[in-house]
């Protein structure tokens, strides 16, 4: 498979998650694994081009696919505009949800970059955030979309 743009082959047992082999395999320990059962949205990852749950796909299932995590965006030396927008509008206190959010979020931005905070809101209602209550995550993502619409350019590594 191809994760974050790099080829990564691997043998691995076929009951393997995806998000373990990305956390303990490859170090990719960005992937964040709360449930375990597809609920919280943590885990969230992009694979070929559509939001995936690591904890719900074997990581066979992922075999000549493209993967991107959240370590695929900017890094903390070079925020993507998403981040830098989570950054700026205080959209996480622990942390512990945001790099899911930030994966979904980055679906929202590509499939429906003029959407309304309702339309947001439901976008994200599959991932949980026990902190933040929710508003600073629609800013951010809202104010992502308008910068990104603004400098016509596309979410990911600047
Ligand atoms: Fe995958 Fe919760 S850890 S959805
Ligand atoms: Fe703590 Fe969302 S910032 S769970």
């Amino acid at each position: 498979m191809t994760v974050n743009g790099s080829p990564v082959e691997e043998a691995v047992e076929p009951r393997l998650l995806l998000s373990d082999f990305l956390r303990q395999m490859l170090g990719l320990t960005g992937t964040h694994v709360g449930c375990e059962q597809g609920v919280c949205g943590a885990c969230t990852v992009r694979l070929d081009g559509r939001t995936a749950r690591a904890c719900l796909t074997f990581a066979v299932q992922a075999e000549g696919s493209e993967i991107v995590t959240v370590e695929g965006l900017g890094t903390a030396e070079a925020l993507s505009p998403l981040q830098e927008a989570f950054r700026e509008h205080h959209a996480l206190q622990c942390g512990f949800c945001t790099p899911g959010m930030l994966m979904t979020a980055l679906d929202l931005l590509e499939t429906r970059p003029g959407a309304t905070d309702a339309e947001l809101r439901e976008g994200l209602s599959g991932n949980l955030c026990r902190c933040t209550g929710y508003e600073h995550i629609v800013a951010a993502v809202r104010a992502a979309a308008e910068r990104l619409a603004r400098e016509g350019k596309r979410e990911g590594p600047p």
